[in-house]
């Protein structure tokens, strides 16, 4: 069996479940978060280390105003209520990607990241304005800039998920196929499990047949 370490996940599909089910894309955002709940516990469940979110894209920024601040909203009150308990259960949280918001935002992502800056029990990365391109350009000019050799591990070096082993395991929910910009380098060997069902409709149930899946795939590497 494969051990699982690290789970990345691209949470799709909250727009047209919201249409469908209550005329409303933000509706759906809303809806999205309890799965995000249902999936931190069922991660610790499983014991596994890491949890890396994909919640907004450098692309994401082409969705209209209203949308976006809605977004931006529900992710504040959703660390104001919550951050209190993520930490007593051991939750480390990182933000990847480019912490350019309001200062407000910036000042509470700071704080919730310090704040369980220890924890060993899991650690979730939020990937809030990311856009792996982005990281990957930003990596080389670094290397440039410090005269550094290019070679594998000193990228590794200055990526946002230096020090973060590579995910084993993506899924994609909402019945579309691509990467849109997750993770591009990270995921040369990750295992990508497509998922039919819109992010707010994934259970317990959903997470667990993919991990068990996972779990007895062969990875081979390049090797036979
Ligand atoms: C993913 O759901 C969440 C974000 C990108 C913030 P979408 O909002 O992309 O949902 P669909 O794909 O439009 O249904
Ligand atoms: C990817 O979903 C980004 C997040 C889940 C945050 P999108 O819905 O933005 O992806 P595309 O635009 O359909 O590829
Ligand atoms: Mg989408």
């Amino acid at each position: 069996m494969n051990p699982l370490n690290h789970v990345a996940i691209i949470m799709d599909g909250n727009g047209r479940w919201g249409l469908k089910n209550k005329n409303s894309r933000n509706a759906g955002h809303k809806a999205g978060l309890n799965t995000v709940e249902k999936v931190i516990k069922e991660t610790i469940k499983n014991k596994i280390k890491f949890l890396t979110l994909y919640a907004f894209s450098t692309e994401n920024w082409k969705r209209p105003k209203k949308e976006v601040n809605f977004l931006f909203n529900l992710l504040e009150n959703f660390l104001k209520s919550r951050i209190d308990d993520l930490n007593k259960k051991k939750i480390k949280l990182k933000i990847i990607g480019v912490k350019n918001f309001s200062k407000n935002l910036n000042n509470l992502l700071n704080a919730s990241e310090k704040k369980t800056v220890k924890n060993k029990k899991l650690q979730i990365n939020l990937a809030l304005n990311y856009g792996s391109k982005f990281e990957l350009l930003n990596a080389f000019k670094e290397l440039k800039k410090n005269r550094k050799t290019i070679n594998e591990k000193n990228i590794e070096k200055y990526l946002q998920t230096t020090n973060i082993p590579d995910p084993d395991l993506l899924i994609r929910t909402g019945n579309t196929k691509r990467l849109s910009n997750f993770l591009l380098w990270q995921l040369a060997y990750s295992e990508i499990f497509f998922e039919k069902k819109l992010w707010p409709d994934f259970t317990e149930k959903d997470y667990n047949k993919i991990i068990k899946k996972f779990k007895n795939t062969k990875r081979n590497y390049g090797r036979i």
